[in-house]
């Protein structure tokens, strides 16, 4: 047996019974794709169950409001994906009633659908010849054919396209699919592969040149910016001031706090003078009550450092920006909340101030 009959047969014998892979239904295996481009299997399998019972059809998705959409996706971060999941879910429901485009190269026009996602929908769903390269596929053809081009750049991506497309021809597309995603994830893993369960060892270059710890060879990644933020939690008894994040950075239209933002770390006394100066203060006189710890939040190309300041007050001086709001303290979490937010809401003093009597 060649190459792709051997990780087919491999496939069927030992993939996971993965509720998306149940179905060819388009809706249920772009929700599934595009959750588990954000996250592993096990924690994307209480996303996908999640999202199809809260939109059971494209026409739910579609018909939700943005918000409802966002809090669904609540922790798997990078919001552009839900923003896009519901911006696509009513351009195919109003525009396409309901009907999926076939193509790969139909799908990519879709907003929020790459390539690996078209493809991944074109072969499962309707059998189209296209391969998915996503990192568990490169890895997996990069050690068989030793490729010494980066996979993680432009030409070393193509080079693995056109291989996958190769070993496609004349098979079942989707299992084909399937089955070196399946590979990548189980056998041909980053660290320690399990050579001696792999159905195509005997093919492996990189096995039989005992070098599979050097592929795939991966440009390095550049260094992620450093951003400092430090949160203002603004409470006058039982309410808080919440903020919707506007403009083009992380998070659109997702709910934090007031931030004083610098690009390098500030000494605390350098801190609490920026926090008198702060414009939604406007001079309102504060007390505070507690500091954090520091928060690190990793982005793929941003690290954020953060700090809550616990400030008490009897309400504020001046006029409230547009974005910025009072809300019952135990109402925030009905907000779209980035998972720093979350994080820190569910260890903070503001979880424990009741039982401290303090506020
Ligand atoms: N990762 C990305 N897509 C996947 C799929 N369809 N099954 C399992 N893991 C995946």
């Amino acid at each position: 047996m060649n190459i792709s009959g051997l990780l087919i047969y491999w496939y069927v014998e030992n993939k996971r019974d993965l509720p998306w892979r149940n179905t060819h239904d388009p809706y249920f295996i772009w929700l599934s794709e595009v959750i588990l481009q954000q996250t592993r299997v096990n924690q994307g399998m209480s996303y996908y169950f999640k999202f199809i019972e809260n939109f059971p059809t494209v026409f739910d998705l579609a018909g939700a409001d943005e918000q409802t959409v966002l809090k669904t996706w609540q922790g798997l971060g990078y919001y552009s994906r839900a923003r896009n999941l519901h911006y696509t879910a009513k351009k195919i429901a109003y525009t396409y009633e309901g009907k999926f485009p076939q193509s790969k190269k139909e799908l990519e026009n879709l907003k929020g659908v790459g390539a690996y996602t078209a493809a991944a929908i074109a072969s499962f769903c309707f059998n189209e010849p296209v391969a998915v390269v996503d990192g568990n596929v490169s890895r997996v053809l990069a050690r068989i054919f030793e490729v010494s081009t980066p996979v993680n750049s432009t030409k070393g991506h193509k080079i693995i396209e056109q291989m996958a497309n190769e070993l496609i021809k004349g098979v079942d597309s989707a299992q084909f699919n399937q089955a070196v995603m399946e590979l990548g994830a189980l056998v041909c893993v980053p660290k320690n592969p399990k050579c001696s369960l792999c159905p195509v060892v005997s093919y492996c270059g990189a096995y039989k040149n005992n070098n599979v710890k050097d592929f795939p060879v991966k440009n390095a990644l550049k260094k992620p910016k450093s951003r400092y933020f430090t949160y203002l939690i603004i409470v006058n008894e039982d309410k808080i001031l919440l903020r919707k994040r506007e403009g083009k950075d992380i998070w659109k239209n997702m709910y934090d706090f007031p931030c004083i933002e610098n690009d390098t770390e500030k000494e605390n006394d350098e801190i609490i003078k920026q926090i008198m100066q702060y414009d939604v203060l406007a001079d309102t006189a504060f007390e505070i009550m507690d500091i954090s710890k520091t928060f690190l939040h990793q982005l793929t190309h941003q690290s954020l450092y953060a700090r809550f300041y616990y400030l008490k007050t009897e309400g504020i001086n001046g006029q409230l920006p547009e974005n910025v709001f009072w809300t019952k303290k135990n109402e925030i979490n009905n907000y779209p909340l980035p998972r720093l937010i979350d994080k820190y809401l569910k260890n903070s003093f503001l979880n424990h101030q009741a039982e401290n009597g303090l506020v």
